[in-house]
């Protein structure tokens, strides 16, 4: 039987998670432009899991790389952390996403990142890995602003109006995928100016709520654990998201059932899908709006990663410059 840990997540953890982000994303950086996405991947997964093995929690992987017969690490369900074998250390839920965007990071295109979120135990949504509907605006607007029930151009009205501009002021960042066609050209229709991000969508909802990013609103299909993921970023800095699964077909809703989901098509909020004390942190793979990628050379390299906290809304952005000689194998990459 397990022992619960009532030890509050302690912001001291913060700090620890970007060391579990860094060595994903130097791990993933020796594969960067190779033409290998598994291997990229397979790297961060394989870095970060080795990491973890280095924090003094009791945590449960609830969004990772899939399920136990089809992951070898970093599975949903699988405890990580050096507190389960004497019970100590706080008892945290963790989404991971060792390397967003292995595409761009394979063929060396930007915005790919090493990503991770912590909540308090039952603080994540447990989401299925398929697809998921994501509308996302920034904080300081008024509540249920925008609905992913509403058209584009009415989304775009109320969003306009609220932020007292006109729509074709608005930028909407999506996804380019060919099932985006329609919402792409409603968007234009009413006036919208549209950011088209290659994969990645992670950073593409974030952006919502960063100063500088031009990006005013998130619209789109992408993944659900992503979902979640971003979730955890805005229950950070604010702002307001909706998802709703997307199914295949019937062993998908069984699925989702499975995972303690009972309404298959519910709207989950920002609250829903990370709730309670939560803390998220990335590292940049290759350089993008939000993160610097990794420099490296034979002995050294440089990371730049942010981490951010919903206690108290903090945002730290963090440089660090890694001396291999130096550093423990399990944070070289
Ligand atoms: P990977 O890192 O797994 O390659 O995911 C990249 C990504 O663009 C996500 O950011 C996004 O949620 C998802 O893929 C979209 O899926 P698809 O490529 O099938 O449209």
């Amino acid at each position: 039987m397990t022992t619960r840990d009532t030890t509050p997540v302690d912001r001291n953890l913060a700090l620890e998670l970007v060391r579990v982000t860094e060595a994903a994303a130097l791990a993933a950086s020796r594969w960067i432009g190779r033409g290998d996405k598994n291997a990229a991947d397979g790297a961060a997964v394989d870095a970060m899991r080795r990491a973890f093995d280095t924090i003094n929690i009791q945590g449960q992987v609830v969004i990772g790389e899939g399920e136990m017969d089809e992951a070898p690490m970093l599975y949903i369900g699988e405890k990580i952390g050096t507190g389960w074998s004497d019970s100590s250390g706080p008892m945290v839920d963790i989404a991971v996403d060792p390397l967003e965007g292995t595409t761009i990071c394979a063929t060396g295109g930007p915005n790919s990142i090493a990503t991770l979120a912590v909540a308090e135990h039952g603080g994540f949504l447990h989401a299925p890995d398929i697809y998921m509907d994501k509308i996302a605006v920034g904080g300081g607007l008024p509540a249920g602003i925008v609905d992913l029930d509403a058209t584009p151009a009415e989304n775009l009205r109320e969003l306009a109006r609220a932020k007292k501009c006109e729509i074709n002021d608005l930028v909407v960042c999506i996804l380019g995928r060919d099932r985006h066609k329609k919402i792409i050209q409603a968007c234009r229709d009413a006036g919208a100016r549209i950011m088209l991000i290659p994969d990645g969508d992670v950073s593409g909802v974030i952006a919502v709520s960063q100063p500088g990013s031009g990006v005013d609103m998130y619209l789109g299909s992408g993944g659900a654990p992503e979902g979640v993921l971003s979730a955890a970023a805005l229950r950070c800095i604010g702002g307001q998201m909706q998802g709703r699964l997307l199914y295949e077909d019937d062993a998908q809703i069984a699925r989702a059932k499975e995972m303690g989901i009972t309404d298959p098509n519910k709207k989950f909020t920002v609250e829903e899908m990370a709730k309670g004390d939560v803390m998220f942190a990335a590292t940049g793979v290759t350089t993008g709006p939000m993160l610097k990628g990794v420099l490296r050379n034979a002995s050294s390299a440089y990371t730049h990663s942010i981490i951010m906290r919903s206690k108290t809304g903090t945002v730290r952005y963090i440089e660090a410059h890694h001396n291999f000689s130096l550093k423990p194998t399990a944070f070289v990459g």
